[in-house]
């Protein structure tokens, strides 16, 4: 059984990875309307993964006997000034999310829940992942000031993206 505090903050997360999607989401128009169609690949599949990280979530509150409360999502921005604001944006937004699950680790340890605890190791794992793939992008984006050329070939590079799903439980 989950304790009313775990509960909470969990039901944060669930908000929060709904959040990111809407975020997401709101890049990939960005990039659609720029006719930057791999760009916007690129931000379909990271909506659904963070889709999937808060259904992850969602089923492990479920599984512990907690219930999700789900509320509103705020409105994410809609406009940048280049696609390499957008990304330097998408970096900055894994790296508060970083700081969002090692504060639930922290809870989780304080709280003596083994099992959150362990469950929230494939995040941390995930967080790695999630801000060295948005910050690869910015570094090239930022060469290509010098070689514009590249946006074309970058463009169809990120155009190859697939979404896998991860596994159900938490490994
Ligand atoms: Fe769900 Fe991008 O972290």
């Amino acid at each position: 059984m989950i304790s009313k505090k775990i509960e909470k903050a969990l039901n944060a997360q669930v908000n929060a990875e709904l959040y990111s999607a809407y975020l997401y989401l709101s890049m990939e128009s960005y990039f659609q309307s720029l006719n930057l169609n791999g760009f916007a690949n690129w931000m379909r599949v990271q909506t659904q993964e963070e889709v999937s990280h808060a259904m992850k979530i969602y089923d492990f509150i479920n599984e512990r006997g907690g219930r999700t409360l789900l509320k509103g999502i705020e409105g994410p921005p809609t406009e940048w000034k280049s696609p390499l604001d957008v990304f330097e944006a998408a970096y900055a937004h894994e790296q508060k999310v970083t700081g969002l699950i090692n504060d639930l680790v922290d809870l989780a340890i304080k709280e003596k829940d083994h099992a959150t605890n362990n469950f929230l190791q494939w995040f941390v794992n995930e967080q790695v992942e999630e801000e060295a793939s948005a910050d690869a992008i910015v570094q090239q984006l930022k060469m290509m000031k010098k070689a514009p050329g590249g946006m074309f070939m970058l463009d169809r590079e990120l155009g190859r993206r697939v979404f896998t799903p991860p596994a159900a439980t938490g490994e």
